[in-house]
Formats: C-alpha cells, sequence, structure tokens
C-alpha cells in the first residue's frame, strides 16, 4: 500500500468544487448493472435498494425468479420496502395491503370487488454467476454479460467483497483501468503498462503485463481486461504468487454517486490449497488501500473533457470513444471548452 506524504489528511474539510459534480453526459449509461449478489436475496425478504436515482425493491417470486421493481406503491405511494413484506412471492405493501407479483402485476387489492389492472415499474433483471444484474436503457437488452466462470469454481476461494461509494461518474471509474500512468503512482508499477483496447461492440478486451514488488519480491503478472459495458469489467490476473480474478461492478447511485463493488476470486495455490486464507489476508493489505486512494482523489476530481494526455496515455482516449455507444447518440462528453495544449507537452483528446 502507498501512503505517502500524508495524502488523504484533512479532506473533510476540502471545500467542494461545483465543477467535481458536472458531467456533460448522462449519469445512468445504457447496461447492465450487479445490483445484488445472489446470496442477498434469500426467498421471503424484501431489500431495498437506490440505484439510478431511483428507489427500488429487490425480492423473489414464486418461482424463486429474482425482481427489482420501483419501490412506490400504485395505489397511494407507500414504499413498499418501508414495512411491506414478501408473501408466497409477492411483495405485499404496507399501507392497505395490495400485493404484486415478480412481473410487477398487481395479485390482490383487499375488498376490491376485481383486482386492479395495474403493475409497478422495475428492470430487466438477469441472475448469473452469483449476482443480480438488472438493465437500464430505452430498449430492451440486446446483448447479455457472460457467465463468470470463477463464481462457481472450487479452484477460487470465496470472494473479498468490497463496496466503497465516490462522489464521481461511473465512466470515470471504468477509465481507471486504461489510466497507464496511474499504475506507477498508485500501485508501484514498474513502469505505465501498454494498453491497447479491442472494442466489439458493447464489449472489449485490452491485455497488458504488470510488474511490482511486494513484501521485498519483484512479481510480473499479465493482466486480461473483459469490459461488458458500462457496469461489468472482469480483470484476470495471472502470476507467479498469486492468480485472481477482480470482478469490478460500477453502479451508478444518484446523478452525484457512484458505487464501485470488487470482488476479488483469488485462485487456490494448487499444491497448497490451504494457503489461500493468507493470500486473501496479504491480497486485502496490498490492495484494498489503493482503491481507498483512488476513492479520495476521485471524491474531488472534475471532469476533464479534454485531458492533456502524454504520447503514452492512448487508454482514456480509446476508452471513451467505446464507452460513448451507451450514450444517447447526441451526447458527448466532449462538449465543453478547455484550457488551450501546451505544444510539445502533451496531446489534448479530439
Ligand atoms: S398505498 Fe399501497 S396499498 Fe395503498
Ligand atoms: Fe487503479
Amino acid at each position: 500500500m502507498n501512503l505517502r506524504r500524508g495524502r488523504g489528511r484533512d479532506l473533510a474539510d476540502l471545500p467542494r468544487d461545483p465543477r467535481a459534480d458536472q458531467y456533460p453526459m448522462p449519469f445512468v449509461p445504457y447496461g447492465w448493472y450487479a445490483v445484488l449478489r445472489s446470496e442477498e436475496l434469500r426467498p421471503g425478504r424484501l431489500v431495498n435498494l437506490h440505484y439510478f436515482g431511483r428507489a427500488l425493491v429487490a425480492f423473489r417470486g414464486a418461482g424463486g425468479q429474482a425482481a427489482v421493481r420501483d419501490a412506490h406503491c400504485p395505489h397511494y405511494g407507500a414504499h413498499l420496502g418501508s414495512g411491506g413484506k414478501v408473501v408466497d412471492g409477492t411483495v405485499e405493501c404496507p399501507f392497505h395491503g395490495w400485493r404484486f407479483g415478480a412481473d410487477g402485476r398487481c395479485t390482490h387489492a383487499p375488498f376490491a370487488t376485481r383486482t386492479p389492472k395495474v403493475s409497478i415499474g422495475g428492470l430487466p433483471v438477469r441472475e448469473h454467476s452469483g449476482l443480480v444484474f438488472v438493465y437500464t436503457g430505452p430498449d430492451a437488452p440486446s446483448w447479455e454479460v457472460p457467465g463468470i466462470p470463477e463464481s462457481s469454481s472450487g479452484e477460487f476461494a470465496a470472494p473479498i467483497d468490497d463496496v466503497c461509494r465516490s462522489r464521481i461518474h461511473i465512466q470515470e471509474m471504468r477509465e481507471n483501468i486504461v489510466d497507464e500512468s496511474h499504475f506507477t503512482f498508485i500501485h508501484g508499477q514498474n513502469e505505465p503498462p501498454v494498453m491497447d483496447l479491442l472494442p466489439d461492440g458493447p464489449f472489449a478486451e485490452t491485455r497488458s503485463r504488470f510488474g511490482r514488488r511486494v513484501l521485498g519480491w519483484d512479481i510480473n503478472n499479465t493482466f486480461d481486461v473483459y469490459m461488458y459495458g458500462p457496469g461489468v469489467m472482469v480483470v484476470r490476473v495471472l502470476g507467479p504468487v498469486l492468480s485472481l480474478t477482480a470482478v469490478a461492478l460500477t453502479t451508478p447511485v444518484d446523478e452525484r454517486t457512484s458505487e464501485l463493488r470488487m470482488l476479488y476470486y483469488i485462485r487456490k495455490p494448487a499444491r497448497l490449497p490451504f494457503l489461500a486464507p493468507v493470500l486473501k489476508l496479504v491480497f486485502r493489505a496490498e490492495a484494498l488501500g489503493e482503491v481507498r486512494e483512488e476513492v479520495r482523489i476521485w471524491d474531488h476530481k472534475i471532469h476533464r473533457p479534454r485531458p492533456l494526455l502524454l504520447p503514452h496515455e492512448r487508454g482514456i482516449k480509446a476508452l471513451r470513444r467505446w464507452y460513448a455507444q451507451f450514450y444517447p447518440s447526441d451526447v458527448t462528453s466532449d462538449v465543453t471548452s478547455e484550457l488551450p495544449v501546451q505544444p510539445g507537452t502533451a496531446t489534448a483528446m479530439s
């Protein structure tokens, strides 16, 4: 962990620049987002969620299928998650007892001669890889998040589950993985990696190497990055000491806040599987603090539509070009004027 120069001290007193909450693009890019781990949604339980600036409730229907619906009752507006409960796979409103199924449709209304033909809104749901995904977008989803085999493989330990929130747009959270220079400064890598983004519709990949010293050892890893839309990214790291798969789930909470949930699946050492807990401890000590360091930076960072990129910093530009497909076509993250570029020092995005 790099704790350099007292970074992070007194941040509670740091005045907030209003530009740190301003973005030219909408805060909810179209795509699939993981809002729960499957184990967090037990049958019979109602779970309150707040993402995409919406109050939502999650529950399991009669057949066990996951449902994520708007939280407010169409009858008189009560919040279903504020005292409501799940009855026979339907959610029952706490105010007058109307019930709604996993598809949102009203199934029962006390004293009504006919069940009202109303529904609560909701989001398309998929459940796989130990996660409950929802889709946001103007149309039905045209692509799916591929399965993540590590989630059910006996070769990997149960994941380290690390959730944090930051006052930043989720696009900037994703840009982090292709921001070559920060790997040296924040993560202690020997030199910036070379990262070429290979876009493939809503998916993209990039492959690189990662060299750093850990506990006095020089460690060289390869890392392969798989992006599945704006909300899901899988990073597979292969190294001589540690191999792991990191699942990075980025989800907009509201116009100012985004959530980063990291699931780290550590591969059990082939001949010494009982060492997995030790590896998890070492990994926790090394890696999680670096994420917090990034969160502190993100909390106060402003969006630069045209950052001053050095010649080797190609990733952010490529990422933004790919990411633009998740916004309405008339939106671009490059709409405000910026400081002029200083000749010979850097290239501005164009
Ligand atoms: S407000 Fe929900 S049943 Fe009346
Ligand atoms: Fe990073």
